[in-house]
C-alpha cells in the first residue's frame, strides 16, 4: 500500500464533503496523510473546516486538515485531486432549472436547456482548475465528478487528450443500490454491461455470480409489476424513482438511467414540475442550511450528538475508484471514456459511459463485442451531437454553434424556442460564460 497519501478536494464546500471524506478516513486500502479542501468561496471552505476537523477529531482519526482558496497550496504535491467544483453554485442552478420551465421545457441540472448553460460556465471553470492543477502538480490523478459530464469530458479530451483523470459518476451505483435495496440482491455479486453517454445509457445484462445468470430480465418484470421501494425522504429524487417504472412500461428490453425520463417524457415532467420551487431550492434548504446549523452548533459546543455526516455512498464509489489506481486492482466500474471503438458501432470522436477496468495506468474501457440497437444509438447519436456543437461553441465563442446545440437537444420542439432560451440565458449568465458571437 502506498503510504501517505495527499488528496485535495476542489469545491470543498459542497455538502457532499463530509460523506467524501469520512469515505477516505474510513477505507482500509488507503493510507492518508493529508486532506486540502480547496474552495474559491472562503466562507463555504471555512464552514467545511470546522465541520471536518470536528468530525476528525470526535473519531480520533490521525491526520492533517487544510483549507484554502489559494491553489498552490491546495494543489502542490497532491497525489489525488478530487473535483466536484459548481460553478455558479445553488444560485446559477436555480437559474439553470426555472428559466426552461417558464418555456415548458424541461429545468434540469444536467438535461435539456439547463444542462447545457451550465455546461457553458462549468467548462470554463473546469478547465481552468484543471490549469491550476497541472502547474503545482504534474503528476496528479484528477478524479473528476463535475457535471454536466460527457460534456466536461469531451472538453478535456479536446483540449488535454492526456490528463490524467477519470470522469466518473455514481448514477449506475445509485441505479443498482435501488434495485438491490427493492428486491433483495447484492451489486457485490453483480458484473453489469451498461453503455451509452453520462445520465444517458442503457444497461445491456447484470450478471449476477452468485445466481449463476442474467438478472436484469426478472429485475425488469418484477419493477414493471411492483415498481421500486422508494423511501428516498427527497421528494424529487422520491418522484424520480416512483416514475422509473413507465421507462420500462413503454421500452422493456433494457434497464434505462433514469435521467432518460427528462427525455422521454418531457412534457409529462414539466407538467409535474413546481416552477417556483425546483430541486436547487430543496438542497439551499436542505443540504446547504445543514451546514449553517453544524457549525452553529459546534462553534456553540451544543447538540452536538445531533451532527449526523457518515460516509456516503457516492463518497464510497470516488474512494474505491481511488483505491483501485493506487492498489492496481483493476476493479470494474463506469466510467466515461474516449470511445475509441469500444462501442462499435457508435463513433469514436465521442465520450462515453462503459465499464472500464482501474488500474494504476488508470481506466481500460471493456470493449462490447455487439452492436447497440439502433433506438439507443439514434437517441444517442443526436444527444452526443448536441453536446458535441456546444463544446464547439465553447471553443470557438460560437452563437451559431451554440443555437444549433440548443435547437438540436431532444427537450426542444423547435428553434424559436431554443433561441429566446439561449438569449435569456446569455444574459443571467454574464461573466460565466463566454462571449458568444
Ligand atoms: C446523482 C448524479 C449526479 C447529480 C446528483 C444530483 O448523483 O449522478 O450527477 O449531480 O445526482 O444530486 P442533487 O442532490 O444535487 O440533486
Ligand atoms: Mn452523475
Amino acid at each position: 500500500m502506498k503510504k501517505g497519501l495527499k488528496v485535495a478536494v476542489a469545491g470543498a464546500g459542497s455538502g457532499h464533503t463530509p460523506g467524501i471524506v469520512l469515505s477516505l478516513l474510513n477505507h482500509d486500502e488507503l493510507d492518508i496523510d493529508e486532506i486540502r479542501l480547496y474552495d474559491i468561496e472562503k466562507e463555504r471552505n471555512d464552514d467545511m473546516n470546522i465541520i471536518i476537523n470536528f468530525l476528525i477529531k470526535k473519531d480520533n482519526y490521525k491526520i492533517s486538515i487544510m483549507s484554502t482558496e489559494d491553489p498552490k497550496e491546495a494543489f502542490e504535491d497532491v497525489d489525488f485531486v478530487f473535483s466536484q467544483i459548481r460553478v455558479g453554485g445553488m444560485k446559477m442552478r436555480e437559474m439553470d432549472e426555472k428559466i426552461p420551465l417558464k418555456y415548458g421545457l424541461i429545468g434540469q441540472e444536467t438535461c435539456g436547456l439547463g444542462g447545457f448553460s451550465y455546461a457553458l460556465r462549468s467548462m470554463n471553470g473546469f478547465l481552468d482548475l484543471v490549469e491550476k492543477i497541472h502547474t503545482y502538480a504534474p503528476d496528479c490523478w484528477i478524479l473528476n465528478y463535475t457535471n454536466p459530464e460527457t460534456i466536461i469530458a469531451e472538453s478535456v479530451r479536446r483540449k488535454y487528450p492526456n490528463l490524467k483523470i477519470i470522469n466518473a459518476c455514481d448514477m449506475t451505483i445509485g441505479i443498482e443500490d435501488m434495485i438491490c435495496k427493492s428486491f433483495d440482491y447484492d451489486r457485490k455479486n453483480w458484473i453489469p454491461v451498461y453503455y451509452g453517454l453520462n445520465h444517458f445509457g442503457f444497461y445491456n445484462s447484470i450478471y449476477d455470480r452468485k445466481l449463476n445468470r442474467d438478472v436484469m430480465p426478472e429485475i425488469i418484470e418484477k419493477i414493471k409489476s411492483e415498481g421500486l421501494y422508494v423511501d428516498d425522504e427527497e421528494e424529487s429524487w422520491a418522484k424520480t424513482w416512483t416514475r422509473y417504472k413507465n421507462l420500462l412500461e413503454y421500452f422493456p428490453s433494457n434497464l434505462p438511467n433514469n435521467y432518460l425520463e427528462y427525455y422521454l417524457f418531457s412534457e409529462q415532467i414539466v407538467e409535474q414540475s413546481n416552477k417556483d420551487y425546483t430541486r436547487a431550492n430543496e438542497i439551499m434548504d436542505g443540504r446547504l442550511k445543514k451546514i449553517k446549523q453544524t457549525v452553529r452548533k459546534i462553534e456553540n459546543n451544543k447538540d452536538l450528538n445531533t451532527i449526523d455526516y457518515e460516509s456516503s455512498s457516492h463518497g464510497n464509489y470516488i474512494v474505491d475508484i481511488c483505491a483501485s489506481i493506487i492498489n492496481n486492482k483493476n476493479e470494474r466500474f463506469m466510467i466515461i471514456v474516449p470511445n475509441k471503438g469500444a462501442i462499435r458501432n457508435f463513433r469514436d470522436d465521442v465520450v462515453v459511459e462503459i465499464p472500464c477496468y482501474i488500474n494504476k495506468n488508470g481506466a481500460e474501457p471493456i470493449s462490447l463485442r455487439f452492436d447497440i440497437p439502433d433506438f439507443h444509438k439514434g437517441l444517442m447519436e443526436a444527444q452526443v451531437a448536441s453536446e458535441k456543437l456546444l463544446v464547439d461553441a465553447f471553443f470557438e465563442n460560437s452563437y451559431q454553434k451554440a443555437l444549433e446545440a440548443f435547437t438540436l437537444n431532444q427537450t426542444v420542439p423547435n428553434a424559436k424556442l431554443a433561441k429566446e432560451v439561449l438569449d435569456e440565458f446569455i444574459v443571467v449568465n454574464k461573466g460565466y460564460w463566454p462571449e458568444l458571437s
